[in-house]
């Protein structure tokens, strides 16, 4: 197995089988500290800098939230308008990493366009996490969520998936390629104009996974044992910031998941995932059916941060 010091997370579509667990393995162990709300000092001479580009509630302050539960610093830019990168100046990523890698250990970086972490990878002397890029990937989040599965179903291996909203996002990119290292099938279910990339599923194809599509949610929930779920209603990922403007579109009855849905039709052991934020595609009534699990996802967000930074720092070897 490759060694997790001084590597970038930039895909998940290079990540091994062994490393997935390896990985579990690490934020198992440092579960705790976030759970008993302690600070430890496990990072304690290192500083983590985050180089956001577009908005982040989840991915930035978890990441932040993750070095400080390990004693470490944390600097960085949360609207790139208030830095040289995105006013006039527009300086390039190039020499942006070339000034932040001075500033700290490891950049977790979101970014607006497809590959910009991996263009700052090629410049930095210091390992770049994806933080979501584009329409790209958001390997981090998809860790989280696979983590979640295996603290919550015991298992990975032999779970049936259904992934219900927008297949152009980085999530769902991210989710093909772990569910290439399991045996894990899948049904994508996404509107008309949402459709897989085709660039994705071929590489999903290529590497053996089981997946298929759907037009109605209702039609295949029953055989899920996980439910993942993306909004259908989404700003322009290629934007640093899309406003509304007016109303927006309220989600299909194809792409919902109620809880008369999962009462009636989900196996009764099956969780349901959402990375947040959510619009109205999972009612609020859904929070307190047995079904839900995207409080305990928000929280191991956090756990797998932590289990990303002490490894790619070198915490963990
Ligand atoms: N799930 C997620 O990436 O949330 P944020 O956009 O708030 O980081």
């Amino acid at each position: 197995m490759r060694s997790f010091l001084g590597r970038d997370i930039l895909s998940l579509k290079d990540f091994e089988r062994n490393e997935f667990f390896r990985i579990f393995e690490v934020a198992e162990h440092l579960e705790p500290i976030a759970r008993n709300r302690r600070n430890t000092d496990i990072l304690k001479e290192k500083t983590l800098v985050t180089a956001f580009y577009q908005p982040s509630t989840r991915t930035r302050l978890a990441h932040e939230s993750a070095m400080l539960r390990l004693g470490g610093q944390v600097t960085g830019f949360s609207d790139a308008k208030m830095t040289r990168a995105g006013d006039f100046y527009q300086e390039s990523i190039k020499d942006t990493v070339k000034m932040l890698e001075f500033y700290g250990d490891v950049i977790v970086m979101r970014h607006f366009q497809l590959g910009a972490p991996h263009e700052a990878a090629k410049w930095a002397s210091i390992p770049i996490i994806n933080g979501g890029d584009g329409w790209g990937e958001h390997p981090t989040q998809i860790l989280t969520d696979m983590y979640t599965v295996l603290r919550e179903k015991g298992q990975i291996d032999g779970l049936r998936w259904v992934a219900v909203g927008d297949m152009r996002m980085r999530t769902m990119h991210s989710l093909g390629h772990a569910l290439t290292q399991f045996d894990c099938p899948i049904t994508f279910v996404a509107p008309p104009g949402m459709e897989m990339p085709e660039n994705y599923s071929d590489d999903f194809t290529s590497m053996g996974l089981d997946f298929g599509f759907a037009d109605h949610v209702g039609d295949v929930i029953a055989d899920a044992d996980v439910i993942l779920v993306e909004p259908t209603v989404q700003p322009d990922y290629t934007k640093s910031r899309d406003d509304r403007d007016g109303d927006v579109d309220m989600t299909p009855e194809n792409y919902k998941i109620t809880k008369d849905l999962l009462v009636n039709k989900a196996k009764s052991d099956a969780i349901l995932l959402h990375s947040l934020p959510r619009m109205d595609e999972i009612p609020p009534d859904v929070d307190i059916t047995r079904w839900s699990r995207y409080w305990q996802e928000a929280f191991n967000g956090v756990v797998m941060r932590m289990a990303l930074l002490a490894s790619v720092l070198g915490a963990m070897e």
